[in-house]
């Protein structure tokens, strides 16, 4: 199942670099001024559930621009087509796609991919993660003042929902810096190969992470809601680390909400 995630991936990084510089149409969703989608986004959501239906018809799906389909099967596939579409419709070229597979509601395998880069990042439960096939790991770094943590800025950001202006304010002021990429999918593909050793955000939704928590897990790190339970794709607080520097991350987001 996973070279068929991967397959996915790669036909859909075609389709959105073919589009890439060149978008027609940009709209709002939802009525949210900041949420974006583009021919792009569901071009490639279609491609991609295309590919896996041909080899899985009976499976179910969760799809951001509508693609869902839920049928009587163990395994769902939960996907996000372009993750990052506000640095796309700007010709940034930081996105990816990002596949995650449940069995019985558990997260089961990831599959995030940077077109760009051609970097694949890939995790089985139990079996490791990995990048282009080789094993990777999360950082060794154990203090939050040597950190680099990345973060992003959720549709609702002008409300400042859950603290969360405090809670960067208090981040900016302990870590040794913070970036935001705008594709949740790569924040957590970076944490399992340690180029970050932190990622907090709020208000994500189940495809920005469905793959990227596989692979954090995977390489070696850990993932949880703002009070250090175990990650749930259905709480909207997320929480990935290399482990190390996990506690004192909810130590800072417990006492900056105060
Ligand atoms: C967005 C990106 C971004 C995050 C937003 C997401 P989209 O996904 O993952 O990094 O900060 O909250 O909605 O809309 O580009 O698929
Ligand atoms: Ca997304
Ligand atoms: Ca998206």
């Amino acid at each position: 199942m996973i070279d068929i995630a991967k397959e996915a991936a790669r036909e859909a990084g075609k389709v959105l670099l073919q589009h890439l510089g060149n978008v027609r149409h940009i709209e709002i969703k939802d009525g949210q001024e900041l949420n974006l989608v583009t021919e792009a986004d569901k071009e490639s959501e279609q491609r991609i559930i295309e590919i896996i239906a041909a080899r899985y018809p009976d499976h179910s799906f969760l799809a951001e621009e509508g693609g869902t389909v839920q049928r009587a099967s163990d395994y769902r596939w939960i996907i996000d087509p372009l993750d990052g579409t506000t640095n796309y419709a700007h010709g940034l070229p930081l996105f990816s796609v990002s596949i995650g597979l449940e069995y019985r509601g558990e997260l089961v395998a990831g599959v995030v991919y940077n077109p760009v880069s051609s970097e694949m990042f890939t995790a089985e439960t139990g079996g490791g993660a990995f990048l282009n096939g080789n094993r990777i790991v999360v950082s060794s770094t154990a203090e939050l003042s040597r950190s680099l943590l990345v973060t992003g800025f959720p549709y609702n950001v002008k409300d400042n929902p859950d603290h969360m202006v405090e809670r960067f304010q208090a981040f900016l002021m302990n870590a040794r810096g913070i970036r935001r990429l705008g594709s949740a999918a790569l924040d957590c593909a970076f944490v399992a190969c340690g180029r970050f050793d932190g990622f907090w955000e709020v208000w994500l939704n189940p495809w920005d992470l469905a793959a990227g928590a596989v692979l954090v897990r995977e390489a070696g790190g850990r993932t949880s809601d703002f009070e250090g339970n175990p990650h749930r794709l259905d709480v909207p607080q997320w929480v990935a680390s290399n482990g190390l520097i996990h506690d004192q991350m909810l130590e800072i987001l417990k006492h900056a909400a105060q």
